[in-house]
């Protein structure tokens, strides 16, 4: 079935429950019209690191469905060893870079912001990966370990040197690099992935952080100074006011009960080294955004990142779902009406959190794949026509069959 935005006629008026929701918000320069995100979610389906038209309708449709904030897929950036896969997404390179502009011109034209996600995926690139099969993998201490499938963490294996200064210092470049493209190609901003276990996450987590030199270290705020170099030259390359969002969690696919800080102070640590460094707006990865992230009171990572920073930050985690985040192994939501009711409850919670100021933004995943119009309904607080996300909903949302790759292209 091909995706299209309802032709279901509904009341333009905004639901007095959720208007908080479709107020404007200024991050910087960014001015986004309601505080609705659709999050990086990655396809794996950018042939040569190119997404094609399918994309540009794909995410075209989530902004014609009234997402306020398009977060474009992860994408690598110009280091060969920097995807993971041979068909993740690019961000660098004349065609990804065309091919991404286009992208972001028809998410502006239909009345959204945009802007990418820059990638390195580190040591969880398997060693001998194609095309660059002769080329190591890069981590602060070489160490790989397997994502997790559920089963307590694997022990680190050392598949790689230790990143040398000369190296770190390529990298911290090429992410300036992509940082003056993403200004230049016209987009509202970026996104910084320091979440989920690659590379900038790797120098923050103590287990894949071994060094001893300055970019290593007992505490997180030591141990940031790779990610805090970085967002300065992203900064000093895309120039003041450009907006700089970092996404981070204490998750990893490593190992999802990972955690960075145990207490709201060490977190403070990395935190204010970042936004001093020139972060605009943190985005604060949990799978469920109703957990308490420390047992003093119920604010979750983004209400404890907001507090400890004074920045806006973005919520996200199974909003409007009632369904596990598991990433590789994406279990099925039960399609009935149990389903529609816990989404909606969950909103209610959504907004007890955001109405009291805890976070400024909230990202809608999964939820966003399976109704490309969410903000739309939402607004006029027709959540009974949602509809559930599953296994399919990733898969369906880029098939568009008028828009099929030419005979010669297909295998
Ligand atoms: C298919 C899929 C791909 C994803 N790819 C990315 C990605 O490229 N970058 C990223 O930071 N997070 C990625 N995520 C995590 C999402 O951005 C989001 O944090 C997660 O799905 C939780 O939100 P949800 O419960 O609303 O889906 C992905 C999640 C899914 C389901």
């Amino acid at each position: 079935m091909t995706e299209a935005l309802d032709s279901v006629r509904i009341d333009e008026r905004i639901a007095p429950d959720l208007a908080p929701l479709f107020e404007p918000l200024r991050v910087r320069s960014l001015e986004l019209k309601n505080r609705i995100v659709m999050p990086a979610m990655g396809h794996g389906k950018a042939r040569g690191g190119v997404l094609g038209p399918s994309f540009a309708r794909y995410y075209r449709l989530r902004a014609e469905g009234g997402t306020g904030l398009l977060i474009g897929e992860a994408a690598a950036v110009g280091d060969p060893v920097a995807p993971a896969e041979p068909d993740q997404a690019h961000f660098h390179s004349l065609w990804p870079l065309t091919d991404w502009q286009h992208i972001a011109r028809q998410v502006q034209e239909a009345g959204a912001k945009m802007i990418p996600q820059l990638w390195h995926v580190g040591m969880i690139r398997k060693p001998s990966s194609w095309p660059f099969y002769h080329l190591p993998s890069k981590g602060p201490s070489g160490l790989y370990i397997q994502p997790s499938d559920g089963t307590p963490m694997k022990a680190p294996q050392q598949y790689a040197e230790p990143m040398s200064q000369r190296a770190i210092d390529e990298i911290i470049g090429i992410y300036g690099q992509a940082a003056e493209d993403a200004r230049r190609l016209g987009f509202d901003g970026l996104e910084i992935h320091a979440a989920h276990g690659y590379l900038i996450d790797q120098f923050l987590w103590h287990v894949t952080n071994r060094r001893t030199d300055g970019y290593g270290g007992a505490t997180l705020k030591a141990r940031a100074r790779f990610a805090v170099e970085l967002v300065k030259e992203c900064r000093h390359r895309a120039g003041r006011d450009f907006p700089i969002f970092f996404r981070y969690s204490q998750w990893k696919i490593q190992d999802y009960g990972a955690r960075l800080a145990e207490t709201p102070r060490e977190l403070a640590g990395m935190l204010e080294a970042l936004a001093d460094a020139g972060v605009d707006c943190f985005h604060c990865s949990t799978r469920r955004f109703w957990e308490p992230e420390f047992p003093v009171s119920d604010l979750n990572l983004a209400g404890w990142t907001k507090k400890l920073t004074g920045l806006p930050t973005i919520t996200v985690g199974s909003i409007s779902l009632n369904q596990e985040l598991v990433p590789y192994t994406i279990r099925r939501l039960e399609k009935d009406e149990k389903a529609r009711e816990a989404a909606v409850t969950n909103l209610d919670r959504v907004m007890e959190m955001f109405t009291r100021g805890d976070f400024d933004l909230i990202a809608v995943g999964r939820a966003m794949l399976a109704n490309p119009d969410w903000a739309r309904l939402v607004r006029a607080g027709r959540m009974d026509l949602l509809k559930p996300y599953d296994a399919d909903s990733l898969a369906r949302s880029t098939d568009f069959p008028d828009l099929a790759a030419p005979a010669s292209r297909r295998q």
